[in-house]
């Protein structure tokens, strides 16, 4: 027997969408029992992270629209954006930077006292609202302290929830390890929320904090529900070398210029009207296409890379906008930008894939509603905007909350828990992973994988690289990696590692395959045997269902309104 805790409403994840999440279910409901459960510490979050910007419409008064941020965002995503959802987005962001500053939310402001905004990369207008460079940080800050008020909303901190458990028409629960006991429990549930974060850390050059790694996808995946557009990562331009640290587009949004060897400001060649600002889509491309053109520098550890240079915004600009990513450069490269150019390259930063979910973030398992990088609602297709991603934490974790509360007041019903598949997951952990038999070294297939990805799926991609990354991953599947040395009950991050490994061989998988049947170019899927957009074939999201042997791929329609996909130009 399983030890047995029980909530009414359960969210994976204690990042910003989780925490929106659960504020908004606690308002809506003090009497129902909500359980944020996450294998991290709240403020360990990868949310934390976040630097430059959320983004809204604020400044009407001054000329900007919604309209134009709803259009921005579909130009923006290479038009697979689903256009009703990037609608609600811009039309539910205004309010919520307000009540983010309501909570406390110490936003950085103008002079005349009103909240200040900054330019980001392909926005007509500047729209990402921002406290310093450390945005992430702060709004986690808010909207945890906003939780403390809620005695219904309770932490599970340092839990490694393992699967979803449901009887094959609705939601029961989840199977969760406690880390620091070992023990393996039965949390059952008459919703779930799941906002687990991205899963960035499948490339090796990455932003993404460690525990960054693919098991919210995987579970969900596992248990039927399919991973959408997962073929579409985002790479940052601005990874510093040699961690890939993030260094913030608002530093682009300030003023920095990039250059290349020739101390040429080179995106003049590539999107003239927009320069540094293009989307990142874009920069990266520019960025690799100077590189291999012979246009780049050598960082001292062999890598490619360019120069983002920042001296001409002065020490005072330098320190009081973006003092986080002076810290960062000085403390990880050992350069300060007041002084120095700082090395950079292109970045895994974000999925735009993730769980399928509808406009309102149900995924298809009754009961059950994705948020944030986790899930795939749609709104940013084939390319996100930057700021556009803390927004959609934030929406789509009010909205969640909200009718996940509607869904356990009005339409959940009893029904007999399937206790045999607790003992199937028991089973596929136990005896599959922590006292499986092997010798080869997880961490390393770990990291083997990682670079895998990296070296063959990066900004720019061919069928030949591709098809053999999705061979090497699918060889190093089969070696005997599933096995934990350490045979210690408790904090066994030995066996959480083993986990994490397992679930991104899947979806790695999906990745690879996602990409390979992508025969065109559209926003961040860049192949270079198919460098144009095909809407007549390719105009369409892609799922990835689960099977044992290997993923089931199906299409999905785009939602068009209003705006006929045309040309991007910058
Ligand atoms: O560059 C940045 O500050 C990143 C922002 C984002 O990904 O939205």
């Amino acid at each position: 027997m399983t030890d047995s805790i029980e909530f009414d409403l359960i969210i994976a994840g204690s990042g910003l969408a989780g925490l929106r999440a659960a504020i908004e279910a606690a308002k809506k409901n003090q009497k129902i029992k909500i359980g944020v459960i996450a294998k991290t510490q709240v403020m360990r979050s990868h949310s934390v992270s976040a630097e430059g910007g959320t983004a809204a419409v604020i400044q009407e008064d001054k000329g900007d629209t919604i309209e134009s941020h709803i259009y921005d965002t579909v130009k923006g995503s290479d038009f697979l954006a689903d256009q009703d959802t990037a609608e609600k987005l811009c039309h539910m962001m205004p309010n919520e930077i307000f009540q983010l500053e309501h909570w406390g939310m110490p936003w950085s402001r103008q002079e005349n006292g009103k909240i200040d905004q900054r330019n980001f990369g392909g926005y007509s207008f500047p729209r990402a609202t921002y406290a310093i460079d450390k945005v992430g940080f702060f709004e986690m800050q808010t909207l945890y302290d906003t939780c403390q008020k809620f005695d219904n909303i309770e932490f599970l901190n340092e839990w490694y929830i393992t699967s979803i458990i449901h009887d094959g028409k609705q939601f029961c629960g989840i199977t969760a390890i406690e880390t620091s006991s070992g023990s393996f429990y039965t949390i059952k549930g008459k919703a779930l929320i799941i906002a687990t974060g991205g899963a960035g850390r499948i490339f090796s050059y990455s932003t993404y904090a460690l525990s960054s790694t693919p098991d919210g996808l995987d579970m969900a995946y596992r248990a039927g529900m399919a991973l959408k557009d997962m073929e579409f990562v985002q790479f940052h331009p601005t990874g510093i070398l040699p961690s890939g640290i993030l260094i913030t587009e608002g530093a682009r949004g300030e003023g920095g210029y990039l250059l290349n060897k020739d101390g040429d400001r080179f995106m003049k060649n590539y999107a003239a009207g927009k320069m540094e600002l293009a989307p990142r889509d874009i920069v990266s491309r520019s960025i690799m296409t100077e590189i291999n053109e012979g246009r780049g520098f050598k960082h001292e550890t062999g890598e490619d890379c360019m120069k983002l240079d920042l001296r001409h915004l002065g020490d005072e600009k330098i320190k009081a906008k973006l003092g986080g990513i002076r810290e960062i450069s000085i403390k990880f490269s050992g350069i300060d930008p007041a002084d120095e150019p700082i090395d950079i390259r292109p970045v895994c930063h974000y999925m735009m894939g993730g769980i399928h979910t509808n406009i309102d973030g149900a995924a298809e398992l009754q009961g059950v509603w994705a948020a944030g990088e986790a899930a795939c609602n749609s709104v940013h297709g084939a390319n996100r905007l930057g700021a556009n991603s803390t927004s959609e934490c934030i929406v789509w974790g009010k909205i969640t909350g909200s009718l996940a509360v509607d869904y356990i007041e009005k339409e959940h019903t009893s029904a007999q828990f399937p206790t045999h598949l607790v003992a199937a997951e028991e089973t596929r952990i136990f005896d599959g992973i922590f006292r499986g038999r092997g010798d080869v070294n997880p961490y390393e297939v770990k990291q083997e994988v990682a670079e895998i990805l990296n070296a063959k799926a990066y900004v720019y991609r061919n069928h030949n690289d591709l098809a053999e990354g999705l061979k090497k991953v699918r060889e190093l599947k089969q070696k005997t990696w599933k096995h934990v040395d350490d045979s210690a009950k408790e904090y066994n991050t030995n066996f959480q590692n083993v986990m994490e490994l397992d679930s991104m061989f899947r979806v790695a998988e999906i990745v690879l395959l996602g990409a390979i049947n992508r025969k065109e170019s559209r926003g961040a899927h860049s192949r270079t045997d198919f460098p144009t957009r095909d809407d007549a074939n390719f105009l369409h999201h892609t799922l990835a269902y689960y099977d044992p042997s290997e993923p089931i791929m199906k299409k999905h329609p785009v939602t068009i309104t209003k705006y006929k996909p045309v040309e991007r130009k910058y």
